[in-house]
């Protein structure tokens, strides 16, 4: 990329040649106002918002998809460009409902910021009053088409962050209007509910269903974290007031999922209706009572000192967490490991990074279903098949990937798709626990140009092996203390128990904590500091977000003092 020179506003500045005059201006400094541009977004160049004169061009130009040349001098608050813009937005402000006193996103509005900017204090042109719909069919969140400028934002973002495909703009003039599919309600269309379309809307059309009227922006604090749902690990910035969370956002440009979060990172958690456990439990007289920490901690390490011990964890905690309770069953000379399997060693090729995916043309999904469990993984393969890549799926029938992947074929046809992907530059093999040797045999000839990218189902897998936990199934200790974190993991725990002295520590009540005799309450993800070490073996930073409740300790550290007290 070669400089050129460039004026703004007559200041010599030095840009880029391919950037836009937009890219150059907010580098240099230089503030012009957007409404349909965004910069993870492709220029739409609709809005007509980021007018500038250019010396010597023919009318305006519209800044996010005008390239600089040398030479340009470019004025961005002349007089026509200022006429322009506020026109613009008279007309945008009379088309529909725009009273900002009503609106959630008032003080928060790009739109209503530009028309502050511009000193907009009336309605310049008679307003048609219709009434558009609202489709509140979603769970998390509402489409208010009265609010809506049609900057095709969320169109976008649907298309190319999300690769879902599942908006776009009906009718034509002033008839147009957003829709999902083929004009069906939001909450029956092919909409998967990761909210990118939500985050990056202006205005107050896309609502958020929780944090709606719950603090402008210069109201709440916004902490960055790691998502603890599944073991990609993506980052959030998640939003709060007065001690409440209000939202979760991604964080556009951050590692490893570029700001694309799914239903379980943004919006599910905190909708969990389960009941917490606020404070250690003890079995008393057949029923669980509250206890002090010292009760609880004293019985529990009483029964670990009597020896024939085991020790179980979902791998839904932190890496802290993981280590002081490997420590604590070495120290006890007992075994501990992990309730769920982790994928296995592929034993060839190099191990993947997630930003792989992006770079494949042929990408392999073996044993795995990751738009069920690690869902940005899926996204950016759909993203990957948008731009070409070939996707295979090899499973024992066709599974969530299938409908837009190229093939989907039994284990017994692996070979198959190894022949398929001779070709290929860029190999990526993304596997779970139910990849078959056959699946292996057919691609270790391919090892040079393969990078995998296992996706084992415990959350936090990686830090468990880290620390030398592995799958291991209850023995008939007759202690067995379950590290849950805040997963509900009963399936088949429960027959399982033979009568052991049961210790639970976890977030929420469940069946196998209601048959415990110890509770032990557990922070949960955004309560957490310490670290997570991500499907990429990334350490990532678990940061407390809102304090824990008084009753709850962190679980390294309860587990720190059991291996003290022992
Ligand atoms: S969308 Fe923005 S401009 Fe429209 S009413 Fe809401 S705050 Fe005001
Ligand atoms: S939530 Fe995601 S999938 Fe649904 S419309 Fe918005 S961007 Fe598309
Ligand atoms: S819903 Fe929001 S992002 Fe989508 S077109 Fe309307 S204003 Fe733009
Ligand atoms: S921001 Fe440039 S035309 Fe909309």
């Amino acid at each position: 990329m070669s400089e050129v020179q460039i004026t703004f506003n007559g200041k010599k500045v030095t840009a880029q040649s391919g950037q836009t005059i937009l890219e150059a201006a907010q580098a240099a400094g230089v503030d012009i106002p957007v409404l349909c541009y965004h910069p993870d977004l492709s220029a739409w160049g609709a809005c007509r918002m980021c007018m500038v004169e250019v010396k010597g061009m023919r009318g305006l130009q519209s800044s996010c998809t005008c390239p600089v040349a040398d030479g340009m001098e470019i004025e961005t608050e002349s007089e026509n460009a200022v006429e322009v813009r506020k026109f613009v937005l008279e007309l945008l402000f009379s088309e529909r409902n725009h009273y900002c006193m009503f609106c959630q996103m008032s003080g928060n509005c790009e739109l209503q910021d530009a028309a502050y900017r511009y000193g907009l204090d009336h309605f310049m042109y008679p307003r048609p009053y219709d009434k558009l719909s609202v489709d509140a069919s979603r769970k998390y969140f509402i489409m208010d088409h009265n609010r809506c400028i049609l900057c095709t934002r969320c169109v976008r973002a649907c298309d190319e962050i999300a690769a879902n495909h599942t908006l776009n703009v009906r009718e034509r003039g002033s008839e147009s209007m957003i829709m999902a599919d083929l004009n069906v309600p939001f909450g029956e269309s092919t909409c998967v509910e990761c909210g990118t379309c939500l985050q990056v809307c202006p205005t107050g059309a896309l609502i958020d269903a929780r944090s709606a009227y719950g603090g402008r922006e210069k109201d709440v604090t916004h902490t960055q974290t790691t998502c603890m749902q599944c073991s990609v690990g993506c980052t959030l910035d998640v939003v709060t007031r007065y001690n409440r969370l209000l939202r979760v956002d991604g964080v556009f440009g951050s590692d490893p999922n570029g700001g694309l979060l799914c239903v379980d990172g943004r919006f599910a958690p905190l909708y969990d209706e389960r009941k917490r456990v606020n404070q250690p439990l003890v079995r008393r007289d057949g029923k669980l009572a509250a206890a002090g920490w010292d009760e609880a901690l004293d019985l529990v390490s009483s029964k670990l000192k009597e020896g024939s011990v085991e020790g179980f964890t979902t791998g839904a905690t932190s890496n802290e967490a993981l280590q002081a309770f490997s420590n604590l069953f070495e120290k006890a000379g007992s075994k501990a490991g992990m309730l769920e399997a982790e994928a296995p060693v592929l034993g060839f090729g190099s191990v993947g990074t997630i930003s792989d995916i992006a770079e494949a043309d042929f990408i392999v999904v073996a044993g795995a279903d990751p738009l069920e469990y690690q869902r940005v993984i899926g996204y950016l393969i759909h993203r990957a098949a948008d731009r070409g890549a070939t996707v295979a799926v090899i499973a024992e029938s066709e599974n969530k990937l299938s409908p837009r992947a190229d093939m989907t074929v039994s284990y017994a046809d692996a070979d198959k798709v190894a022949k398929a992907a001779a070709d290929a530059e860029k190999i990526v093999l993304v596997y779970s626990v139910a990849i078959k040797g056959k699946v292996m045999a057919a691609f270790r000839p391919l090892a040079d140009k393969l990078s995998y990218i296992a996706l084992s189902p415990a959350r936090n897998s990686q830090g468990a092996e880290n620390v030398g936990l592995t799958q291991m199934k209850p023995n008939g200790a007759t202690t067995q203390l379950f590290l849950m974190g805040e997963q509900a993991e009963d399936a088949g725990l429960l027959d399982k128990l033979n009568g052991a002295f049961t210790v639970v520590q976890a977030s929420y009540m469940s069946p196998l904590a209601e048959k415990a005799d110890v509770v032990l309450p557990a922070p949960l993800w955004y309560e957490r500091t310490g670290h997570i070490t991500n499907l990429e073996g990334k350490v990532l930073p678990l940061v407390a977000v809102l304090p824990m409740p008084e009753g709850v300790r962190d679980d390294a550290e309860v587990l720190e003092k059991l291996a003290e007290i022992l």
